[in-house]
């Protein structure tokens, strides 16, 4: 058979996303506009303005992905978009696009779980089938992790019963004055600081789930804050930053591998925007030596919200057996996995 090829968008947030897979997995083109300096003014993501911005810029970024491909848009064979979860208003414009697209082609339509796009990406990289495995998520609006036993077969194995890691990294960060996205800027600043200068919590290690909570992090990070002299700055901004990364990285390293021992896996995944942290991927890396499992990390460019991990899930999706969608799928701000 033909390599098919799948084009998708992706808009569930700030990031006007487009990209080509080929039925092998092989991303051939992944575009991202992002909308990041446009938002930082208001210290967060402005819905009006994201969707806005993405109607505006997603025609020609369609046009810039063919044309990168060096295809034709009458050469794709399936049209995918993210379904959700995300921003309901944002979610429309690509899931409308997309709809469009594949009535004018009259090919197939895939509605997929931005969550789910997370969960098969670091397969983007790895090759081959999409094996069992015990997978951590970690982005600005979820911090999950499922055991996967195949494409569309996942059992959710603990979430957090609040903030998600991302948030907390980017809450505190706004609290720091530092700019919007606060995650890379808190690591960049945690870079070379003394891990252990401030005492944070360490909320739910101990639980003997695998379910998360960073509210109580965020809130000993701001009474900190309050307790010193304001605004930090030098030495003593580099070990608060180094200090609340590792309150956050010991959390999701313990939890993950205490996920991965009790199903005996062989394997784990981490992907989501903060899996992009450095100090993240080295401790994992530590951790899954001494347990002796593999870890695939997504791959950097493929952590960060971005079209390439929505075409490769419609690719494994099909290939699996499952149905196209239909026209009349709904967008879910709210979807689960
Ligand atoms: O997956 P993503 O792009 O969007 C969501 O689906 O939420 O994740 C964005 C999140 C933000 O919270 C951002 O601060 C965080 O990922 N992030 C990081 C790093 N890079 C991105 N957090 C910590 N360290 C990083 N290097
Ligand atoms: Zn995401």
């Amino acid at each position: 058979m033909d390599k098919e090829l799948a084009l998708a968008i992706e808009t569930s947030c700030d990031e006007t996303a487009v990209a080509i897979a080929d039925s092998d997995g092989s991303i051939l083109v992944s575009e991202v506009a992002s909308q990041i300096d446009l938002h930082a003014p208001y210290g967060g993501v402005v819905p009006e303005l994201a969707s806005r911005n993405h109607s505006v810029d997603l025609r020609p970024l369609v046009e810039h992905a063919l044309a990168n491909a060096e295809l034709e848009l009458q050469e794709i064979d399936i049209v995918a978009a993210t379904a959700g979860p995300g921003l309901a208003s944002s979610l429309l414009v690509g899931d409308t696009t997309a709809k469009a697209l594949a009535v004018g082609l009259d090919k197939p339509f895939y509605s997929i779980n931005h969550m789910e796009g997370h969960l098969l990406s670091p397969f983007i990289c790895r090759k081959g089938p999409i094996e069992p495995h015990v997978a951590l998520i970690v982005s600005g609006g979820h911090t999950l992790i499922v055991q996967v036993a195949g494409v569309g077969d996942y059992n959710v194995l603990g979430s957090t019963k609040d903030d998600a890691a991302g948030e907390a990294f980017d809450k505190v960060g706004k609290l720091l004055g530092l700019p919007y996205p606060g995650g890379p800027e808190v690591a960049k600043h945690a870079e070379g600081g003394d891990i252990s200068a401030f005492d944070f919590p360490r909320s739910m290690i101990d639980s003997g789930d695998f379910d998360f909570s960073f509210s109580g992090l965020k809130t000993s990070a701001r009474y900190t804050l309050e307790k010193l002299a304001s605004p930090i700055e030098g030495k003593l901004l580099t070990d608060f930053c180094a200090s609340f990364q590792e309150a956050i990285i010991d959390v999701l390293v313990s939890k993950l591998f205490a996920a991965a021992t009790e199903s005996g896996t062989q394997l784990v995944t981490i992907s989501g925007g903060v899996s992009c942290n450095e100090r993240l991927r080295a401790r994992a890396t530590e951790a899954a030596h001494r347990a002796n499992v593999q870890l695939q990390l997504a791959d950097r460019g493929y952590s960060t919200d971005n079209a390439a991990m929505i075409a490769f899930a419609a690719v494994k999706r099909r290939q699996a057996g499952i149905v196209p969608s239909t026209l009349d799928s709904d967008i879910d701000p709210n979807l689960r996995l």
